[in-house]
Order: structure tokens, then sequence, then C-alpha cells
């Protein structure tokens, strides 16, 4: 009653309009040609082409002996509706079903613009008047849009100024009849509302007027699921007493189109006869508005809502602003027009919802399930973990969280209907209903019914987490620290009523690394023998369900941290990998004692512990009784920290414990020296000059006396050694000309005989590289040959850093000595002669400072230089040709 009372208030025009429709009809009567019109007569200058049937399509008018669609200027729904009803009555068909104005619809030619208003009273469209001019037809309309009639062609409601409410009609072969009182139930409403597109019927039934001059009146026989009226049984009756008027519901229509199914797509309205699309300029994102629509279309519960845009601007209905605090239980009915881009997408679950009792939560709430037009409860002592799984999947609500029976939700409500349905799911289904189902069958069943509350989430919740370091469980929010080096395993799990298949570790590292391993009552357990820093970080872990693999859970995300592994050392012998053997415990380092279990086997982990190689030896160290540490053993030698296999206990003892690892001696050094040093850098190693001299420095850090150093070389097809004694804990190995044979790797092993035991130990390695393409000297004869050949007689030049310098004449101690090291170094025999040239102008040269002897093989190797101003040069001339190439 509301609603309609709502309704009438927002029309009070067209109650108006309906007044004077009344009184106009009243007065006039039915004229003849009303009743009588034959259909199969097509006016001949106006047509609905291209439709179903003669009652539907493009609005057409003839003009200038041209048909063409028919636009007129006027957008508003209720006037253009007026051009509708006239049509409907002109082709001879019933009331208007729906008006369309769409774009590109008018057909192949441009549509006539007309510019004329119809009351809606008018036979013909020509009736219609203009206001302004005589001229009905304008001009051609470009526009593309066109006016789209559907007339109901077996029925009609008449007098009125909207089509869902008035006297109804119904055609006979030959006009129109009225339907009697008799017969005409509610069924028979059902039919004609549906067939007038005006949804269900109202509750009202008022007096209309009743369809007075009519000769015939047809009894009807309806079932309610007829689609036309003219499908129900009738007989014909020239005497009974016909209906009064009827109301079909004034609540806007609602339909999902152009998805999968009715239950999907764009929402549209109807208003005024119109179907458009519902534009929602305020973005009512919340799902919640829109259960109402769902059901309005006759599907369930709402699963998704999305804007989204048509191709062009339209005619659209818009909500007005009341409807954005909307919460009623019917879809905002105050629409205006407008013209949008924006509509309504929107996804309906079909057959099964979650009614809400207080929660808004989507996707939780009493199960129902639809039977035919009213829902029925599931009753929840039937209800299985399975059928939970597709209900969530069909709501596309995810996974099932919990369901349970809902005390407060009052009796389960099914007891006097027959289906009360038992779904028996496999746990595949895509939907509810495409589990096999069987009915409970007796009252005792019945008594035992609950409702069932069901909440689905998204996704599975996140599992639950223990790292277990030494035989402890470490608290997650504690930021797990892993002693490094000890062994430690990481517990993912979840208990759930739903078979988990595989737990997944991923540590969050580039590159990501994942362990998966199958769930074993829903837990997995991720052992690493051995913590290092690589494992620190931060790592998640998720589950998926043996129903759905693809899809994993919430991960639980967590950080861990590796601490230094502190708590033993080896002390008083100048090396932490040999010494006397102490161990923190209660925060007291105190020595370990000697006892039965002590051995070597304890050592090899103690040393791999302690990243000293391994154990060499371990013995007893007599000493006055002190508070000791004792160690309970479970090692067998490959463990990676002691208390990984052993607890200490407090002890009184008088022997403790001496360990010597392989690593005791300390790591050496390597580095060279050399007079021309092209680069010496950590990655490519060193870059030497060919023909200079060099020395590789092995040293050590002071820790014992005594020892010596071996250099191991190895190049591309040689090995070697040289062994020379430490002294200051350093050895030189000296080369006397670098050469291509010296290119390779080197390394110092450092060799002492301590604790009675020989060790050693071995530095980096470096890499040389002799270069013998550039040389630091070079001979000048000026001319410039293209085969890039070198010359072995001309003006000397040399490069002590990046520039070439001539040599300066002023340098007193040249003479043949010095030109025959330059001769040599460039592979050019022996010196003829050098002399003095003038150069044309002063410039930058380079004065030699020497300390040869001229047995060198290069000359900067026993020389140095200086820049100075000179406008004097030295020459050099040697035995040698000149040389394609002055490489080796
Ligand atoms: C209009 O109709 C034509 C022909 O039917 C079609 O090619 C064109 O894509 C349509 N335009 C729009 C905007 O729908
Ligand atoms: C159409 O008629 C309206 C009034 O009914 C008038 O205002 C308008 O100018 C007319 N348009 C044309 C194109 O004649
Ligand atoms: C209407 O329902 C009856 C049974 O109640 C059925 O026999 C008939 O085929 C249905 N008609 C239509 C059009 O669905
Ligand atoms: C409407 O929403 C559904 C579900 O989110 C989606 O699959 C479909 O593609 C959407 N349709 C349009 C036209 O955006
Ligand atoms: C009801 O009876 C049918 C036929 O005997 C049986 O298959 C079905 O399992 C019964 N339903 C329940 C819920 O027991
Ligand atoms: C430890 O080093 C010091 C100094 O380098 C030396 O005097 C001492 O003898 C060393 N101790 C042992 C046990 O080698
Ligand atoms: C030592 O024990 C560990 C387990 O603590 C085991 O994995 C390993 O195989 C054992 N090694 C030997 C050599 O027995
Ligand atoms: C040899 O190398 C070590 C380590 O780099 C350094 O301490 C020492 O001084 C070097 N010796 C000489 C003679 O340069
Ligand atoms: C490596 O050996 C080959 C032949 O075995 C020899 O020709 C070449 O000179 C050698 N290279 C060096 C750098 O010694």
């Amino acid at each position: 009653m509301l609603s309609i009372q709502r309704s009438l208030f927002f029309r009070w025009t067209l109650v108006v309009v309906w007044h004077f429709v009344l009184l106009m009809t009243e007065t006039s009567g039915l004229k003849p040609e009303d009743k009588h019109l034959n259909p199969s007569t097509v006016p001949h200058d106006a047509r609905l082409a291209e439709g179903n049937s003669l009652c539907s399509g493009r609005l057409e008018m003839k003009h200038q002996g041209e048909w063409r669609a028919l636009n007129t200027k006027e957008r508003e729904a209720a006037v253009k509706f007026m051009y509708a009803r006239v049509a409907c009555r002109q082709m001879g068909c019933g009331s208007v079903v729906s008006i369309a104005h769409r774009p590109n619809s008018s057909g192949p030619k441009p549509a006539w613009e007309v510019n004329f208003t119809c009351r809606g009273t008018e036979q013909t469209l020509k009736e219609c008047s203009s206001a302004t001019t005589k001229r009905r037809v304008q001009r051609k309309d470009f526009s593309g849009y066109s006016l789209e009639v559907i007339c109901s062609e077996s029925v009609r409601l008449l007098g009125e100024s909207d089509t869902c409410m008035g006297s109804v009609e119904v055609k006979l072969d030959n006009g129109w009849a009225s339907v009697c009182e008799d017969g005409f139930d509610s069924e028979a409403q059902k039919v004609v509302c549906r067939e007038l597109g005006c949804g269900p019927p109202g509750s009202f039934r008022g007096t209309f007027r009743k369809g007075e001059g009519t000769v015939l009146s047809k009894q009807l026989q309806c079932r309610g699921n007829e689609s036309r009226l003219v499908d129900c049984a009738s007989s014909i009756h020239s005497n009974c007493t016909p209906v009064s008027g009827i109301l079909c519901s004034y609540l806007h229509e609602l339909r999902l189109v152009e998805g999968e199914n009715h239950c999907k797509g764009t929402l549209v309205g109807k208003e005024d006869g119109e179907w458009r699309p519902i534009s929602d300029p305020w973005a009512v994102t919340e799902l919640k508005h829109f259960v109402d629509v769902c059901q309005k279309v006759g599907c369930a519960d709402a699963i998704s809502y999305s804007q989204i845009y048509l191709p062009q601007s339209q005619p659209v209905w818009s909500l007005s602003t009341s409807c954005r605090s909307y919460s009623g239980s019917s879809f905002c009915e105050a629409w205006s027009e407008e013209f949008s881009t924006v509509a309504i997408n929107m996804t309906c679950s079909e057959s099964v919802r979650l009614a809400k009792l207080h929660s808004i939560h989507r996707c939780s709430g009493k199960v129902e399930v639809k039977s035919g037009q009213s829902w029925v409860p599931v009753c929840d002592s039937f209800f299985s973990p399975q059928t939970a799984i597709v209900t969530c999947r069909d709501l596309q609500c995810g996974f099932p969280l919990t369901y349970h029976r809902l005390d407060n939700s009052g009796h389960f409500q099914n007891a006097e209907l027959a289906w009360n349905p038992v779904f028996m799911c496999e746990g595949k289904e895509e939907h509810l209903m495409d589990c096999p189902s069987t009915n409970i069958n007796t009252t005792e069943q019945l008594r035992q019914c609950g409702n069932t509350h069901l909440t689905c989430t998204e996704r599975p919740p996140q599992p639950y987490i223990t790292v277990h370091v030494q035989e402890e469980e470490v608290v997650l929010d504690d930021f797990p620290q892993v002693p490094e080096s000890h062994r430690f395993a990481i517990s993912c799990s979840l208990s759930s009523p739903y078979n988990i298949l595989s737990i997944r570790l991923t540590h969050l590292t580039k590159p990501l690394t994942e362990q998966i391993q199958s769930a074993v009552d829903g837990r997995a357990i991720f052992m690493f023998p051995a913590a290092e820093d690589a494992h620190k970080g931060i790592y998640q872990c998720d589950y998926n369900y043996d129903f759905s693999s693809d899809i994993f859970s919430r991960p639980k995300i967590f950080t861990l941290t590796i601490k230094e592994n502190n708590y033993a050392r080896l002390v008083n012998w100048n090396s932490s990998c040999a010494g006397r053997l102490e161990v923190e415990h209660q925060k007291e380092w105190r020595p370990v004692s000697h006892q039965h279990s002590w051995g070597l086997k304890e050592a090899a982990v103690l040393c791999r512990q302690l990243k000293c190689g391994s154990a060499v030896s371990t013995r007893k160290e007599d000493k006055s009784t002190e508070l000791t540490w004792r160690f309970y053993s479970d090692c067998n030698g490959s463990e990676h920290a002691l208390m990984d296999c052993g607890a200490v206990k407090q002890w009184l003892s008088s022997s403790t414990v001496e360990v010597v690892c392989s690593g005791t001696l300390l790591r050496p050094e390597i580095t060279v020296f050399s007079s021309s040093v092209l680069y010496d850098d950590q990655q490519q190693g060193v870059q030497l000059f060919k023909g200079h001299s060099f020395i590789v420095n092995c040293s050590v850090e002071p820790q014992y006396p005594g020892g010596h150093f071996s250099l191991i070389f190895t190049g591309l097809n040689q090995t070697h050694s040289r062994t020379h004694p430490a002294v200051n804990h350093s050895a030189f190995f000296t080369y006397a000309a670098a050469d291509q044979a010296h290119q390779g790797n080197y390394s110092c092993v450092y060799h002492n005989f301590v604790f009675n035991g020989n060790f050693s130990s071995e530095s980096q390695s470096l890499s040389l590289r002799v270069d013998v393409e550039f040389l630091n000297v070079m001979l000048d004869d000026g001319v410039l040959r293209e085969d890039d050949s070198e010359t072995c007689a001309g003006k000397l030049l040399v490069r002590p850093k990046e520039a070439w310098r001539l040599l300066s004449a002023e340098s007193t101690v040249w003479d043949l000595k010095h030109a025959s090291i330059v001769c040599r170094q460039l592979g050019c025999g022996s010196a003829i002669s050098t002399s003095e040239i003038d150069l044309p102008v002063k410039e930058t040269v380079a004065r030699f400072f020497s300390d040869c002897d001229g047995s060198e093989s290069a000359l900067l190797d026993c020389g140095a230089v200086k820049e100075w101003f000179s406008s004097s040069a030295v020459e050099v001339v040697c035995t040698g040709e000149t040389l394609t190439s002055p490489r080796s």
C-alpha cells in the first residue's frame, strides 16, 4: 500500500490527466472505429517496421512518398510515450508495452524530424497537433535516433494515462471485447500484467471505467503461466459483468540484460514504458544496495557490482540523490531522465542465497535455496562440508570458513513445505543446483533440522607458524632468531575440516625460493640443517585445498633473523681455531670438562661450527679443580653445531678440553710489486707491462714464530711452486722480466709446525696478466705506415703514465748502454747508435734518471722520468729491421 501511495504522490500530474481522460470518455463514449479497427489494415501513413509483428518495431511515417523512421526532438520519456500510445492505437494493437529511444536505430535512411505532440487520446498520429506550425514533418534528422515501440497484441488497458492500470479488454478477431468479472482471478491478472510488461499485479483493484458499450465479453480461465491473454482458455459471452479496473505494480521494472542469463548483465529499468540503462552517478559501490535488485530480477544474492561505460552517451534513468542513503526493501524509487555513458553491471546468484540476519557481510548468512518463487532454508543436520564448499563457490564467495546451526535464527521454517532439499555435493560442482539432492523424508528428520548459518571467506585463512631452534619453539611475534650454524625447522599448519593438499614456504628473496610439501594432517615441517646468513629475511607460508589447488590461502608472513653464534670459543693459544674450549651457558663462560664422551667427533662438530676446518686433535688438559660445563653428547660428527647434538650441565672438574682444528693458522696475504703496474684491483687481479721485473709478497699476521711460505703458480700449461722461509712473517718471490709465461694464478700457502702438527693455510688466489701489446717505450721515424707496423729506429718516446713524451737530450746519463735496453725491450736487437736531435719548438719532454747497468730488460725498470720543457730529444737506431709486429 505504501508503495502505491508513494507512486501516486509522485505522479500527481498523471492523476490529473486521468480525471481529464475520465471526463472525456464519459461524455464522448467509445468511437465504433476504436473497437472495430481491423489490424490487417495497415494505415497508409504510419507503421511499425522491422519488428516481430505488426505491433512492434520502429515507428515510421510516410512523407513526400518516403517511409522513414520518426524522431522527435522531444527527449522526455513521458511525452514520447504519448506518440507510442497513439501509434499502438492506430496500428490496431493494444497498450504500449515499452518504448525505446536508442542511438543508431533509425535504419538505413535518416529519420523524419517531426514537431508535433500527442495527448495520447488521438486515434492517429496525424491528429496530433503542432503548437507553432502546421508543418508536421520538419526536416531530415541525422542523429540516428528513432522511436521503437512495442504494443501488446491481445490485451489492452483502457482510458488511462498510464499503461499499468485501467479496465481490461481482450482482442477478438474483429475488435476488442471486455472481460467478464467471473473467472478473472489473480492468475488472469498475472497474465495481463505480464503481457503488458507491467510487473506483478498490484494489490489494488479500483473502480475504473467499465468497458461500456462493448457488445461481447470474454470469460477467461488462466493458469497464470501463459505469456499472453489469448493463450488462456476462454469462452465468449454476450452478457456478463465486465471486470472493473486492475492495477499492475507501479514499482519500477528492472532487468539484467546482455549477460549470459537473467542474473547477469547491465541493469536496465522501465519507466514510462521506456527501458533504459540505470545510471549511477553517485557510484553506489556498496553491494548491499543491490541485494534487492537481484530479487526483483528473479535471482538470489548480489555477487558483484561494477560501473561500466556505454559505447556512447544515451538516455538513461538516473538514480536521485535520495537513493544514496537508500536502505529500504525495494530498489530506489526516484529516477530522473538523463544522458549518460555510465551504467551498472551486476551479477546475481541464481538459486542460492545467504539471507542476512544481523551481518551485512555479503558472504555470510542463512543458507536458503529457491523453490519456485519463494525461498526455503536448508537443514543443517544434512549440510556437509562439501556442500558448504559448493555454496560458497556458487556465490563467488571463496571458501567456507564456518557453518553452524544458528540458534537465534528462529525455528526451521520449512516444516510444512514439500521440498526440503538435502544436497549431496562432491565438492567439485560449480553450482549448488549441480549437486545431486534428495529430500527429507520423515518428520523425525525434520524435527531435528535447524537453520544453517554459513560464512565464506574470499581466501582460506592464514596458517599457523612455529619456528623450532634447539628443541625450543620460538615465538613468531618476537622475530625468530636462529643462531648461525644451528639446525632449525619451520612448521606451518592449520586445523581445517577440509583436506589441505600442500603447504608452501616461500623465502621472499631475489630470486624467490620456494619449497612445497604435501600436508600431513594439515601440517608441513620444513627442515634446515644449518642456519646461514642466506636464510635470513622474510618468509611466507600458505597452503591450498585439494578441491581448489590453484588458489592458495592468505599467506602468513614472518621475518627470520640469523644471529651470531658465539657460545663456544677456543682460548689461550693465539688462534681462534686452537686452544682450550670454553662454552657460554646461562650467561656464564666456563671451560668444558673432559669426560668420557668428548672425542674427535665432538671436536669435528666444534671445528665446523667455528669455521676452523676439520678437527686435528683433541686432548685432556689437567688444571686445578674448577666449575666447568659438562658436555653430554649425542653427536655423530656430521652436525654443524655443538648444541644441535649435545647438552651441558654444571660440573666440578680438574680436567678441561683442548682442541686443535685444521684452520689454526691465520690466512696469509698475497701482494705484487712492480715498477710498472697497468692496474691492480680485486676483480681483475694485477696487470703488468712486459719486460718489467716484479715481486710477489706472501705474508701473515704474527701468530706463531717460524714457518715457511710456498708460492703456487698455476699457468696456462704449467704449475710450479717455490718455497721460502718466513722472515718476519713474510717471504718475497722475485721475477726479473714479466712475460707471457708468467700469466696465471698465484697463491701463497703458509706452513708451520705447531702443537705437534704441521699446519698450513692458503691465501686467496691472485690473477696476474702480462701485457705484451702495450709497451711504455717506442721509436718514431715519422713515417705513417698503413700496416700499423713499427720501426726499430727513430725518436725515442716513453710513456711513464698516460701520455707519450719524447726523451729529453738533457738527460746527461743517456748513452748507448741505455739505448741497448730500449732495443732489447722493443725486440729490435742491439743498439747501433743514439744521438741528439733538435726540435722545432720547446715542448714537454721527459728527463731520464738512471740506475741501470745495461742488462735490464725494460728501460723504466731501472730508471725514472720527470717532465720538463726542452727543444732537443734523443734518437735511437737498433740493429733490428722495421718490425711488422713488435709483439714477442
Ligand atoms: C551503427 O550501425 C551500423 C550499421 O548497423 C554499425 O556499423 C555501427 O557500428 C553502429 N554504430 C554504433 C555506435 O553502434
Ligand atoms: C517545434 O515546436 C516547438 C513548440 O512546440 C517550438 O518551440 C520549436 O521551435 C519547434 N521547432 C521547429 C524546428 O519548428
Ligand atoms: C503451464 O503449467 C502447466 C502445468 O501447471 C503446464 O502443463 C503448461 O505446459 C504450462 N504452460 C506454459 C506455457 O508453460
Ligand atoms: C560484468 O561483471 C562480470 C562479473 O564481474 C564480468 O565477468 C563481466 O565481464 C562484466 N561485464 C562487462 C560488460 O563489463
Ligand atoms: C529419502 O528417501 C530416499 C528414497 O528412499 C532416499 O534415497 C533418501 O536418502 C532419503 N533422504 C534422506 C535425507 O534420508
Ligand atoms: C702468541 O703470540 C705471541 C706474540 O706474537 C708469542 O710471544 C707467543 O709465544 C704466542 N703463543 C703461542 C702459544 O704460540
Ligand atoms: C648423523 O646424524 C644426522 C642426524 O642427526 C644424520 O642426518 C646423519 O646422516 C648422521 N651421519 C652419520 C655419518 O651417521
Ligand atoms: C707484504 O704484504 C703484507 C700484507 O699486505 C704487508 O703488510 C707487508 O708490509 C708487505 N711487505 C712489504 C715488504 O711491502
Ligand atoms: C703452452 O704450451 C704450448 C705447447 O704445448 C706452447 O706452444 C706454448 O708456448 C705454451 N705457452 C706458454 C705460455 O708457456
